[in-house]
């Protein structure tokens, strides 16, 4: 009896290994939010191999890479017609060798290739979207090379978003590949609530725009601001954490942005732990541009494997203050001016005695512990928090820019 009943457990063990050791697999792709490069907010439609392959040369050449930028995410419009079985081609004319070619070059980069589909009939641009096709095109990704499928919701009427998502994880699961999933659903039907064990990652709202600070108001749809994402965001937090994570949308960096305006989006994503997904044209990138994506200490921020959303705590005279705990007991602040006109504080640590009852359960205590101060932007150390309550130091913050510190415990 105790013989059968250590065979059957042994046997059902054997049977559940594949199904621990794939959701294990899956989990470990996204601990951190993902980083890398995605090709629509620069070139929308307008793609081909050789953009791609010259993407991905930039980015080795660049220090990109090194910084840890990894997937190299082909968005809409590389797609042909199905075949006579329905799988899934590329477009002829812009991808002649085909996306197992472009995969296995990305990969002898050391990169990662990231392929975009919809869940409805057809793509936002019109190409053939993946309803009724889920597990053949996930087998055909997997078969390519495929690295992370960013999903889309374009001409899902009467789809159930929630199903629709699901069939596509339990297709890419049951093709064997590791594959990122990246639900962009525009938070229409609220994923946070339900997406997690879903997606690694699920965008918040609408698409971002090129602008620090307007709303761009269509007929039917509105395009973000990088404070409308910011703000759509703050409220988010308690649902992002390793493995699942809120998306604002990709980066504008490089894109037209003023420099301080670059560097508070960036700076904000950071805080926010959001994915990093380049949008700009990496191959011509100012040496600003560069310098701001490969901050390596707010790089660091975003990437802290305690994995948690950073909270707006104060909103003082215009500025904004948020902190972000980190694994080893820091905490980063930064001090966010989103207005047209350059703003100056005094500071006081007293004034930022908090706990972050929501997500982390943390406390900053500035009256129980002395932290060093590092300006993660000019990269000086500046001293030391005080214990008691006074006034230590008057900063200015130009026009839509930030001051971020990193404060080191001690
Ligand atoms: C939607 C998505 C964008 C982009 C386009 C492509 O609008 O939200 O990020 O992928 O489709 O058509």
């Amino acid at each position: 009896m105790k013989m059968n009943r250590r065979f059957l457990l042994t046997i059902l063990l054997l049977l559940l290994l594949p199904v621990i050791g794939r959701a294990q697999t899956r989990e470990s792709l996204s601990l951190t939010p993902q980083m890398g490069w995605s090709s629509w907010n620069n070139f929308q439609g307008n793609i081909n191999e050789d953009i791609i392959k010259s993407i991905a040369d930039a980015m080795v050449a660049s220090g990109l890479k090194d910084a840890g930028y990894t997937y190299i995410n082909i968005d809409d419009c590389w797609h042909g017609k199905r075949d006579a079985d329905g799988f899934i081609q590329a477009d002829p004319k812009h991808f002649p060798h085909g996306i197992k070619a472009l995969a296995d070059y990305v990969h002898s980069r050391g990169l990662k290739l990231g392929i975009y589909s919809d869940a409805g009939s057809e793509t936002c641009a019109g190409r053939p979207g993946s309803l009724g096709h889920e597990y053949q095109d996930a087998l055909q990704y997997a078969r390519w090379g495929i690295d992370y499928l960013k999903y889309d919701w374009c001409n899902t009427t009467n789809v159930n978003a929630q199903g629709a998502y699901q069939l596509m994880r339990d297709a890419i699961q049951a093709a064997g590949r590791p594959i990122f999933f990246s639900m962009c659903e525009w938070g229409d039907n609220h994923p946070w609530r339900w997406a997690k064990g879903i997606g690694d990652s699920w965008r918040i709202g609408p698409d971002i725009w090129c602008s620090f600070d307007s709303t761009h108001v269509f007929p039917t749809y509105i395009q973000c601001s990088i404070i409308d994402c910011i703000n759509r965001n703050d409220s988010l937090r308690s649902y992002a954490g390793p493995g699942h994570w809120n998306d604002p949308d990709m980066l504008e960096v490089g894109n037209g942005l003023s420099v301080n305006q670059d560097r508070a989006h960036f700076t904000m994503w950071c805080m926010m732990a959001s994915p990093l997904i380049l949008g700009n044209d990496v191959r011509n990138m100012s040496d600003e541009t560069k310098a701001i994506l490969t901050n390596r200490d707010l790089i660091a921020i975003d990437q802290d494997k305690l994995g948690v959303q950073g909270l707006r705590f104060l909103i003082r005279e215009g500025l904004e203050y948020w902190f972000k705990p980190l694994s080893n007991g820091d905490w980063a602040m930064t001090i966010f001016n989103p207005t047209r006109q350059s703003l100056s504080c005094s500071l006081n640590w007293q004034d930022f005695n908090l706990t972050d009852k929501e997500v982390s359960k943390r406390s900053t205590a500035f009256d129980q512990h002395v932290y060093k101060i590092k300006n993660l932007w000019t990269g000086r150390m500046e001293g030391k928090t005080t214990l008691k309550s006074k006034i230590e130091r008057k900063v200015s913050v130009p026009a839509q820019d930030v001051i971020t510190y990193r404060l080191i415990k001690q």
